[in-house]
């Protein structure tokens, strides 16, 4: 099968560059359009990574009959909007996280897309690379046993100038949607929805949470204990805990690593698997599944479910809950 999947990219902003870069590794795809709020913007980002097509809008680029799936690199708060976008011109989607801005934005979201038979899958990108892969391997052929607990933490202190996205209420802000959903996704990946959940949070002048402490505990005796601040740098590491070994994600555990360590029995017997750095920046490999995904005409992604992406917005709706997080998104 020798077709070329012809990707869109709607909003030429940071994450957009580095996802723009990976898209030239990937096997039959090819960035064909990119559209911004301004034709400088467009333009000069097109150049740079050779798309066809530069479109000055967001309405254009999802009436070029040419595009088959278009990836979402847009605030959070804007998520809904952009996909609901898409989906109606019949456009398949890869949705940056936060995916939406609640659970209830969700659901519709996946509502249209199932109802219009089209592809829509969150850019969860850590659940296709090679060490993460590995640990979905190791975990199922029992090489750790039942998992009882799960550690993960995300932290960074923005640098300046701090973009609006950040602190924004407006525009989604706050630790929690924007890194928290990493250690959240470990948790719900291995162990699934907590039977009950803890948390606090710490503000932000704009009102925005700057940390989050989470804890999930579950009936059948597991917890997991997760962390997202914009007020430290953490090593944003991770374990996975059995009652037969454990797996340690030293650092950066949300993307591209070079190892990943395994003790199989005791605390003092470490394995380290070792693996080939990315060629990009990492996100290639979802941008590859997608793109085999749509060559093989899915309209759902096998390893990242459209129920695993409401199951995530659920549990972050809980945690604002318990947290007293609001975004105007929340009232509309
Ligand atoms: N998967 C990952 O590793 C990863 C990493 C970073 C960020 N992200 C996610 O990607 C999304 C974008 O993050 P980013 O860091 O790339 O943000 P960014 O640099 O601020 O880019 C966002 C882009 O959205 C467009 N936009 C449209 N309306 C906007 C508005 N009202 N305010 C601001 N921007 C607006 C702008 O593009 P134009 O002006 O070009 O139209 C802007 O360049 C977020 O949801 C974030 O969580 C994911």
């Amino acid at each position: 099968m020798n077709k070329t999947i012809r990707w869109g990219i709607l909003g030429c902003g940071k994450i957009a560059r580095k996802f723009a870069s990976d898209l030239a590794l990937v096997k039959q795809a090819e960035l064909y359009a990119v559209a911004a709020r301004s034709t400088e913007t467009a333009s000069s980002f097109a150049e740079e990574f050779r798309a066809t097509k530069a479109y000055p809008s967001y309405q254009e680029l999802v009436a070029d009959k040419d595009v088959d799936v278009i990836y979402i690199a847009t605030p959070h708060a804007l998520h809904y909007e952009h996909v609901m976008l898409c989906l109606q011109h019949k456009k398949a989607v890869l949705c940056e996280k936060a995916f939406a801005m609640n659970a209830s934005q969700a659901k519709e979201m996946i509502a249209l897309a199932r109802s219009q038979n089209l592809f829509l899958m969150e850019a969860f990108w850590t659940r296709f690379l090679p060490h993460y892969v590995k640990v979905k391997e190791l975990i199922r052929e029992q090489k750790i046993g039942t998992i009882q607990y799960v550690h993960a933490e995300f932290g960074f202190k923005p640098s300046e100038p701090i973009a609006p996205r950040i602190y924004d209420l407006n525009l989604g802000g706050g630790s929690l949607l924007d890194i928290g959903v990493y250690p959240i996704f470990l948790a719900l990946d291995l162990l699934g929805a907590p039977d009950e959940i803890f948390a606090n949070g710490f503000f932000a002048s704009t009102g925005a949470d700057e940390q989050c402490a989470m804890q999930f505990r579950y009936r059948h005796g597991a917890t997991a204990q997760l962390f997202s601040s914009f007020q430290s740098n953490l090593a944003t590491g991770a374990d996975i805990v059995g009652d037969r070994g454990r797996l340690r994600l030293t650092h950066r555990f949300h993307g591209p690593t070079t190892e990943l360590e395994f003790y199989p029995s005791t605390v003092d017997t470490r394995e380290v698997i070792p693996f080939e750095s990315a060629k990009g920046f990492g996100y290639e490999y979802e941008a590859q599944h997608v793109t085999d995904c749509l060559l093989n005409s899915l309209t759902e992604s096998p390893l990242r479910k459209l129920d695993d992406t409401l199951l995530l917005m659920e549990t972050l709706d809980r945690i604002r809950e318990k947290i007293e997080l609001h975004y105007p998104a929340d009232s509309a």
